[in-house]
């Protein structure tokens, strides 16, 4: 019988059910010393000189978290012009940031390119209007070279019916667009989704690679992101073998760099791996009930704090933290089917559906782990629902308050009119 544990050790000696009580449930709790090991993993992926790491901020922009991942050494991919300003806000310059857009205005482009932003396009549409923006400048081209994956269908970037990058046969047209806007191309990226394992990864370096052939004195060639982290650990998944992987990509970028005849930089843009296991989302049951065969277990976090269950149909792992006071010990042995549920006006308002768990109680704290990717980044105030708080656990396991929790001023001030 237990009441809290900490399997992984993420609350470093912090109790979850006190960090809830002293601000607020829901809450997203960070984990600063989980996040810079996440960061350094990355870093030494490959030993490849010119080998970086370029942090895929919609994962997680929270401005602390940004400024440790400057720290760590990650320089910023960005895909809009607020989050230029969020990553420059925390520190970093305009130089280490490279502007992946999808179909953005002349304006957004422009703000950009005057800050010195290097921006990559994905569409001849957008190169033609990048050339207006930046004529005689130095951009970079997002390709689609065929490979794409994802845990998701609505996350997969790469491959046939996406509208994402250039496919490989429009070559000579965005050459033609190089020549007449006198465009000096410094670097091509591509991204094949999100949640890859290390073997297709692999595959869409490759093609990447045989693509960036077709270009002379490229300065740098980004790989993209999609790493994966696993969801079901408490089920035994194990993380990505980084050893397997790095040792395949040292390969594949030495090679290229030889006879390319150049040592360009390359480029990874991991956003989850970084962020998703250094959070965990904490709420709290608030009511519990039967319909028909189906059981309940009623709480604040609706899909307005974790979109990811409702939209994606994704796992989160779950705990549970019980009050010491309680009579009724958490019951491993007798555990039962469980659909937790937030407290939104939506049938499609789950956090995690038909799971085995022990018999649920109001006031139990849940943990929703690996919910730091994704999960803050997409919340919103559907039903005037406060954003949640963000704290952070920090290596001396202090904890610090990141972000306040929405008030209803917060919700309301846009509006005018009345
Ligand atoms: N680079 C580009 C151009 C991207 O669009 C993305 C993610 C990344 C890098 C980082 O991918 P990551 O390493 O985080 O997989 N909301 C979804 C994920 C959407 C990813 C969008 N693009 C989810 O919660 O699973």
């Amino acid at each position: 019988m237990r009441q809290v544990t900490d399997a992984f050790n993420f609350y470093q000696g912090n109790n979850p059910r006190e960090l809830a009580a002293e601000y607020g449930s829901p809450l997203y709790v960070y984990n600063e010393r989980i996040f810079r090991q996440r960061c350094k993993e990355m870093i030494k992926l490959s030993t490849y000189p010119k080998f970086g790491v370029n942090y895929a901020i919609k994962a997680n922009t929270n401005l602390t978290l940004l400024k440790i991942a400057r720290e760590e050494g990650c320089t910023a991919d960005i895909s809009s012009a607020g989050e230029a300003m969020a990553a420059m806000a925390a520190g970093f310059k305009p130089s280490e940031l490279l502007f992946v857009v999808n179909n953005v205005s002349a304006e957004e482009l422009e703000y950009a390119v005057k800050l010195g932003i290097t921006v990559s396009v994905d569409s001849l549409s957008q190169l033609d209007t990048l050339g207006q923006v930046n004529t005689g400048g130095r951009i970079a081209l997002r390709f689609n070279p065929g490979i794409g994956g994802g845990h998701h269908e609505k996350v997969i970037t790469g491959g046939d019916g996406t509208k994402f990058g250039i496919m490989p046969e429009y070559i000579p047209e965005v050459k033609n667009l190089l020549a007449k806007y006198n465009l000096k191309l410094i670097g091509i990226n591509h991204h094949i989704g999100s949640q890859n394992w290390g073997d297709l990864y692999l595959e869409g370096v490759g093609a990447l690679l045989d693509l960036a052939r077709q270009f002379d004195d490229l300065e740098f060639i980004d790989l993209g992101g999609g790493f994966a982290i696993p969801y079901q650990k408490q089920s035994g998944e194990k993380p990505l073998d980084l050893q397997a992987i790095g040792s395949t990509l040292d390969k594949l970028l030495f090679d290229f760099s030889k006879s390319y005849g150049k040592e360009l930089t390359f480029l990874i843009e991991p956003g989850r791996y970084l962020t998703a296991e250094c959070g965990v989302l904490l709420g709290t049951v608030h009511s519990t009930k039967t319909c028909g065969e189906a059981r309940y277990a009623g709480t604040d976090l609706g899909f307005s704090v974790l979109k990811r269950p409702t939209l994606y149909d994704s796992h989160h792992d779950i705990e549970i933290y019980r009050d010491e006071k309680s009579d009724t010990p958490l019951d491993d042995a007798n555990k039962q089917i469980i659909n937790i549920v937030g407290n939104q006006c939506e049938s499609g308002d789950y956090i995690a559906k038909e799971r085995q768990l022990p018999p649920l109680q109001k006031g139990d704290v849940l943990g929703v782990l690996d919910a730091g990717a994704y999960g803050y980044a997409m919340a919103c105030q559907y039903n005037h629902r406060s954003r949640p708080a963000e704290i952070l656990i920090q290596q001396d396991n202090t904890t610090k308050l990141i972000r306040r929790r929405d008030t209803h001023e917060d919700i309301i001030a846009n509006m005018q009119g009345l």
